[in-house]
């Protein structure tokens, strides 16, 4: 076959072996318990900024863009002298936000959502790729490893195919199934000039919430391919090369097993911290304490006296007088970054940043 030839989905062959089957059923049980508890918590979009920044900062950190929790924090808040890598990185949780309010109202992940979401990602409007001459090479070989298709209207019917494919009503295998098919043929499509593996995760996850697997993005899939990255990079390979499906899909759904597992552990965690505080602040300051504010605190690792004014509807004054009471009383650390001061949540911080 000449190697721009990739197949259309579905592939020709009987993916669903009996080892498949059984590593499914096990992703399967564990996510089904993620997604158990997760909707047991009663304000868990509080929970998903802490959790979707992990997953931002290891997708990211697959391509090589490294960054720290501290210097994340700042790109958070928007201070200036954030490093270009943590602005990448919430360039990142904000495609993932973005495609996660879109799956949610539209019931659908379509071509053109993932044009939008690989556009915050990457911060520009190229959209596909139109000029030719992308390949993919072994990092320290510099060899090539797979030329992609070429070609807007190629790329479009590829990737209208793939579209088809990921929202059908009538599943013919398991979408677990399906998402390590889907996440091979969209790497192979490779339709953008950069960002198509970020994209891709995007896609892992959405695609789980749009078949009901996951309320919410909270899946941290991508901690596993960057444990697992050679493998990653190998299987993707093996499946192009020699249609070896079933250790590519076997690698997925030990992905999504062993990080909803690790997911549960984290927003299990989280909460308690969470309800914690709560009764803290409740016994401690009950003038000052509401539900929202601490809702507020957690929904990152920081605040700013404009977050609690807004979300409170409380005046400007009000919202700073409680900041520094909290400061005060140890539950928040406070920092002068530019102009303004932030607040930090450190036990939240702590949490989330020491879940290696
Ligand atoms: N042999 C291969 N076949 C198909 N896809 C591959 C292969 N090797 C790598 N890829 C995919 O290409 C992605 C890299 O593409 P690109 O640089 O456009 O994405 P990125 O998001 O910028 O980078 P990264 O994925 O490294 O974070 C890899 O993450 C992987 O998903
Ligand atoms: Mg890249």
């Amino acid at each position: 076959m000449n190697e721009h030839e990739l197949p259309l989905l579905p592939p020709q062959v009987e993916l669903e072996s009996i080892a498949v089957l059984k590593q499914l059923a096990r992703a399967n049980r564990a996510l089904a318990e993620l997604k158990g508890y997760s909707d047991t918590i009663p304000n868990k979009h509080i929970l998903l900024n802490a959790v979707m920044i992990n997953e931002a900062k290891d997708s990211s950190a697959i391509e090589n863009i490294i960054t720290t929790h501290n210097d994340l924090y700042k790109a958070m808040s928007e201070a200036s002298g954030a490093s270009p890598a943590a602005k990448e990185v919430v360039n990142y949780r904000t495609a993932l936000w973005r495609g996660y309010e879109l799956v949610k109202d539209h019931d659908m992940l379509t071509t053109n959502m993932v044009i939008e979401m690989q556009g915050i990602l990457e911060k520009n409007e190229a959209g596909i790729r139109k000029l030719p001459g992308t390949v993919l090479r072994n990092e320290t070989t510099g060899e090539t490893i797979y030329t992609p298709p070429a070609g807007e209207t190629l790329l479009r019917a590829l990737l209208h195919n793939l579209e088809q494919y990921m929202n059908e009503t009538e599943d013919a295998v398991d979408p677990l199934i399906k998402l390590a098919v889907i996440h091979y043929q969209f790497e192979s499509i490779h339709p953008f000039y950069d960002g198509n593996g970020r994209t891709g995760r995007i896609i892992n996850v959405l695609y789980l919430v749009m078949k009901g697997l996951l309320d919410s993005p909270i899946l941290y899939l991508s901690r596993y391919i960057i444990r697992n990255k050679s493998a990653y990079y190998r299987h993707l390979q093996s499946v192009r090369i020699h249609q070896e499906w079933e250790d590519w899909i076997i690698y997925m759904l030990a992905g999504v097993e062993e990080t909803a597992k690790e997911s549960l552990v984290l927003v299990k965690k989280i909460n308690a911290e969470l309800e914690r505080m709560r009764e803290e602040i409740r016994e401690r300051l009950p003038k000052l304490y509401s539900m929202e504010l601490v809702d507020l605190l957690f929904y990152e690792f920081y605040t700013k006296i404009t977050y609690i004014e807004k979300g409170l509807s409380v005046t400007r004054k009000t919202a700073a007088n409680y900041l520094s009471t909290l400061e005060k009383e140890g539950f928040l650390v406070s920092e002068k970054v530019g102009k303004e001061r932030i607040y930090q949540n450190k036990r939240l911080y702590d949490l989330v940043k020491n879940d290696i």
